[in-house]
């Protein structure tokens, strides 16, 4: 493995477009792949709100680093498009994943259509770096098996089939990202598919950035909790039964993969009179 990182290492990047995921915040969790990108690209543009000027910063000196807030989509192509038809490489960086709220549709769309090569490199996304703040496993046997991963609708719409009201009726662990300033709306939609007032809910806010906030409460104490800790942006929302924090006090809550008497591809069952 090492020989072939090696040898792609030496050969330098290819002229294309990588779309990176910088990760959260914490410059350490961007993946191997994306640093060695950004190390490398000749041309890095980035978001700023939320990517980590530590990252950007090591770009390699004769890099040309552009912030993309300032631009339109067909700016941004341009200047991605001409640098690769020239034989740079970009490294065009994403907070979190690319995949989640990215964007990036929109760009691979007229790089195609350009005829320009793009390849994603995938980062940890916000939603996975909360639940990490949080100590939490989303999936918790017996409990909910599901996420879900959507937004609150508020001045982007949310398709006919995707009301919050209906997916919350699965009962399940639901993140939110882009919805901090729509919590009153996030807690009527949950009440209307029948969730309890005093179900957890925990927000964290600039997730493993050094002024990181997490507020742990219940949906009928939301909207107050947020307003009190001053959040209204950056911030991703986890509620459900495997947000409680007691539940790491409990021990209630098993899966079968490291259980006894479950046997697997990888491990012999033992009899539970052994
Ligand atoms: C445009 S979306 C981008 C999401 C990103 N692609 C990801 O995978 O995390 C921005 C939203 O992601 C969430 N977000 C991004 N970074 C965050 C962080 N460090 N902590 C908490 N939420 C974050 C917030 O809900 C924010 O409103």
């Amino acid at each position: 493995m090492s020989g072939h990182f090696e040898l792609k290492q030496q050969s330098g990047l290819e002229p294309k477009v990588y779309i990176v995921g910088a990760g959260p915040g914490d410059p350490e969790l961007i993946t191997v792949k994306g640093s060695n990108i950004l190390r490398s690209a000749d041309l890095v543009l980035y978001t700023d709100s939320l990517v980590n000027d530590e990252l950007i910063a090591t770009a390699k000196p004769s890099a040309q680093v552009l912030q993309s807030s300032g631009m339109d989509l067909d700016q941004q192509v341009e200047i991605m498009a001409t640098a690769v038809e020239e034989g740079r490489s970009v490294a065009r960086v994403h907070t979190g994943d690319p995949a989640m709220y990215g964007a990036i549709l929109e760009q691979m769309v007229l790089l195609k259509q350009r005829g320009v090569a793009y390849e994603i490199i995938p980062g940890v996304s916000s939603v996975f770096a909360s639940a990490a703040v949080l100590g939490a496993e989303l999936t918790v046997p017996d409990l909910t098996q599901t996420v879900i991963l959507t937004r609150a609708e508020g001045r982007t719409l949310v398709p006919e089939r995707e009301k919050l009201r209906d997916l919350a009726s699965h009962h399940c662990t639901v993140a939110l990202f882009l919805s901090a300033t729509l919590a009153k709306k996030v807690v009527a939609e949950f009440m209307a598919a029948g969730w309890s007032g005093d179900t957890p809910v925990a927000v964290v806010q600039r997730a493993t950035w050094p002024d990181q906030k997490v507020v742990r409460t219940t949906l009928d104490n939301l909207p107050a909790d947020l307003r009190a800790a001053g959040i209204t942006m950056h911030a991703m929302i986890l509620a459900g039964w495997a947000l409680d924090p007691e539940l790491v006090n409990k021990d209630a809550h098993r899966s079968k993969l490291y259980d006894k008497t479950f046997t697997h591809g990888y491990r012999k069952g033992v009899k539970a009179s052994e």
